[in-house]
């Protein structure tokens, strides 16, 4: 079957300055009528390379009770290293269709992984403005290259060091996340799945929209896995749910975006809270982001950690195999 791709629809949409009714939502949705204007939301800002170690977890910890959202800065990665790995996914999704298809994520496959476009239409059968690529880049044993594109050449080279540099900022979240709840600095990441995390690299492509008063990127949603590491491109788009309006968020150039996910939120039993986030498009301008997202090896279970829980602490969330929650997430199942 010859999926449709968002790139392709955006070229016809242009010339037209309409797009199809599939992608226009409804009015409590539209992010023209539903976005607070005017006001861009400064979510909190934190100095991974602070030394005092008891200020930087106390950062984190409110910042993750507060919003599940906060940017970091010093945060050890490059410039060049994040500027290489925009540029190879820019230029990947420049390719001809034809060329892009090579990965494209196999029907009825497992994993996420590979090229596509969201098939499923949502409840009022609404599509959104975006393609995406998947692939997992750490650990090495989790690493299929077949779909980690060939072109560009320094595509590989590129993912390759992101992932390498990413480590030590996933190993101090993980540490201050932990301390924050009073446990032992290891206790998280031992309860995601320790060496055995896998790093999932999302690109999200919004090609510009004609209407995008009337589209929307990626729909309101919570990160299911762990944490969400994310780095956008110079066009806004990331919006959070904040005291019930949607507020564009501020970048800080060359920060990091830190999202905490549903598995944070269960583990910390509530203390953590995953964000409410969604995307818009641009007119002009295509919309580029490079989540990646930390998930728990599929068999792992999961909730609330057994040292939060007391007779006045009790489970606020279910125990569950992490593939069984995504599962539920995923078909919207209790
Ligand atoms: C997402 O939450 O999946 C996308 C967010 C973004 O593109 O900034
Ligand atoms: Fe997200």
């Amino acid at each position: 079957m010859e999926v449709e791709r968002v790139q392709a629809i955006a070229s016809l949409s242009q010339r037209m300055d309409t797009i199809p009714s599939e992608f226009i939502r409804s009015e409590n949705e539209q992010p023209a009528i539903t976005t607070v204007h005017g006001t861009i939301l400064e979510v909190p800002v934190i100095d991974l390379g602070n030394r005092d170690e008891e200020k930087l977890v106390q950062l984190i910890r409110d910042a993750s009770q507060e919003w599940g959202i906060f940017q970091v800065v010093n945060h050890g990665i490059g410039n060049d290293v994040i500027s290489n790995l925009q540029k190879v996914g820019k230029e990947f999704f420049e390719l001809p269709q034809e060329e892009k298809e090579v990965y494209a994520k196999p029907a009825g496959a497992q994993s996420m992984e590979g090229y596509g476009t969201k098939l499923q239409k949502e409840v009022e059968g609404k599509k959104a403005w975006v393609d995406h690529l998947f692939h997992n880049i750490w650990p090495p044993s989790a690493i299929n290259h077949y779909f980690w594109p060939k072109n560009p050449p320094a595509y590989r080279e590129a993912n390759e060091e992101y992932a390498e540099k990413l480590q030590g900022v996933v190993e101090k979240l993980f540490k201050s996340l932990s301390l924050g709840l009073e446990v032992e600095e290891g206790e998280l990441k031992d309860a995601v799945g320790g060496e055995d995390l896998i790093y999932l690299m999302k690109i999200n492509y919004y090609p510009p929209c004609p209407r995008p008063d009337l589209a929307l990127g990626v729909v309101p949603h919570t990160d299911m896995s762990t944490i969400t590491i994310l780095v956008p491109n110079e066009v806004q788009g990331l919006q959070v749910f904040k005291d019930d309006h949607w507020y564009d968020v501020k970048y800080i150039p060359n920060a990091l975006i830190i999202h905490i996910g549903d598995q944070i939120e269960i583990l910390s039993n509530g203390k953590y809270k995953s964000v409410f986030h969604r995307s818009t498009v641009n007119k002009e301008m295509a919309r580029m982001s490079w989540p990646v997202f930390l998930e728990p090896p599929p068999e792992l279970e999961i909730g609330p950690l057994p040292k939060l829980i007391n007779e006045e602490n009790p489970p606020k969330y279910k125990t569950k195999k992490y593939k069984d929650y995504a599962y539920c997430k995923l078909n919207k199942l209790p």
